[in-house]
């Protein structure tokens, strides 16, 4: 069996740098390794969790259970049919990994979301998205490990029900199993999307509209506002972006004639960084714990917060938000 680790600290495991520990720890490279683990917990009636690569949680006290962390990182070519080419990456892949692969191999799909941190295995939970394209535009199905019944899921797309920031993994599935692998359907055929904000500008500046020249324009804009966790601790967007009727939206417009709206199916979708930065908290500090100063939406640990702080101060921001605009704001990042 894989090796358990007591009281293993995670200050280095999580992107906000929270000085938290569990008190059993491991890590798993095959399925076989996986059950055995999961037999352990169960002999041992411990909660489990799995941990990636810790760039979406928040630990807001020392975790009392089994962290299990995957380190299976095969990138593979399933199969192809015409400029289709499909390739199953293992949920402990490092994502840049995945996109450095496309990007190398003149795939087309996922260049848009390079820069995004953590494990390709998380890459479906929350559907991750950046610059126009969201993970589930490419993804063709999620092998998914299904603990109670000891059984392996292919589910295709639509079963993931996926949404923005959300699938079923992050609802019917919670807590249910494991993700091995996920299989995105990438393409030969050029297919740049650089209409989000600035990309088509910093993109053409570069006078290079080749996979490698998007996907370091991405880089470029994000270095821009995003703060590097290795510098300063932060898990990215802390809140969701509200989604509300057009009815509301409207009536916010009235009221703050700049406020930022994007068409989101029959609704609207507001920016909550901008939220949060009209209602002063943009490069706010309480002790260690700091709204920052480029991107509102991004919480970060200027070194010593806990997990506790950065909650205290995301439920203030929170509350003023439902003051001032009458909107509730729903967390992204996982709290533990
Ligand atoms: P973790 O934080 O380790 O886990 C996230 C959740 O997934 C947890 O609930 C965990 O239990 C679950 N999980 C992880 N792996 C598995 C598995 N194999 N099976 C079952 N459950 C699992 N996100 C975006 O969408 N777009 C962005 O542009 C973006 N930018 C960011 C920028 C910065 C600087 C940072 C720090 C974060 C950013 N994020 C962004 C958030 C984050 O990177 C993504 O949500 C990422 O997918 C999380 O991956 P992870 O491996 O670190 O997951
Ligand atoms: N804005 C402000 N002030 C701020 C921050 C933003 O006025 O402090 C305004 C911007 O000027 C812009 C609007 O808000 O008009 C949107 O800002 P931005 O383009 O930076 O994107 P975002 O909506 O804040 C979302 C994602 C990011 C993703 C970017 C790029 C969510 C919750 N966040 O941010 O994802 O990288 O778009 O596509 O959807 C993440 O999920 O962790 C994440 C970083």
């Amino acid at each position: 069996m894989a090796e358990i680790v007591r009281d293993k600290n995670l200050k280095n495991l999580n992107t906000f740098g929270i000085n938290a520990s569990a008190s059993n720890y491991a890590e798993f490279r095959t399925l076989d390794e996986l059950r055995k683990l999961f037999d352990y917990q169960r002999t041992n009636d411990l909660q489990w969790y799995i941990l990636g690569g810790g760039s979406n949680i928040l630990f807001t006290e020392d975790y009392q259970g089994l962290i299990i962390h995957p380190v299976c990182s095969d990138i593979m070519t399933t199969h192809t049919e015409g400029d289709k080419i499909y390739v199953q990456a293992d949920a402990g892949t490092v994502w840049d990994d995945l996109v450095g692969f496309a990007v190398e191999h003149g795939l087309w799909g996922i260049e848009n979301l390079y820069g995004i941190p953590g494990l390709v295995g998380s890459s479906p939970i929350q559907n991750i998205g950046a610059y126009g394209v969201e993970a589930k535009d490419c993804i063709h199905s999620v092998k998914f490990y299904d603990k109670e019944k000891n059984k392996i899921f292919d589910l295709s797309a639509s079963e993931c029900k996926f949404g923005y920031r959300d699938s079923i993994f992050k609802n019917e599935l919670k807590g249910k199993g494991v993700i091995l692998s996920v299989t995105y359907c990438l393409s030969t055929k050029e297919n740049p999307r650089l209409d989000y904000g600035d990309l088509r500008h910093e993109a053409e500046n570069n006078g290079k509209l080749t996979l490698k020249g998007i996907s370091e324009a991405v880089i470029t804009i994000r270095n821009g506002k995003l703060p590097d966790p290795k510098i300063l601790g932060n898990s990215g967007s802390f809140f969701k972006n509200p989604v509300v009727n057009r009815v509301r939206a409207e009536e916010l417009k009235k009221i703050h004639p700049d406020i930022p709206v994007y068409p989101h199916g029959d609704n609207v979708k507001l920016a909550a960084g901008w939220l949060i930065d009209k209602a002063g908290w943009k490069g706010r500090r309480i002790n260690d714990a700091g709204v920052h100063d480029k991107q509102a939406l991004v919480l970060v640990n200027y070194g010593r917060s806990s997990g506790k702080e950065i909650l205290e101060l995301a439920e203030s921001i929170k509350k003023d938000i439902k003051t001032i605009f009458y909107i509730d704001m729903e967390t992204e990042v996982n709290i533990l």
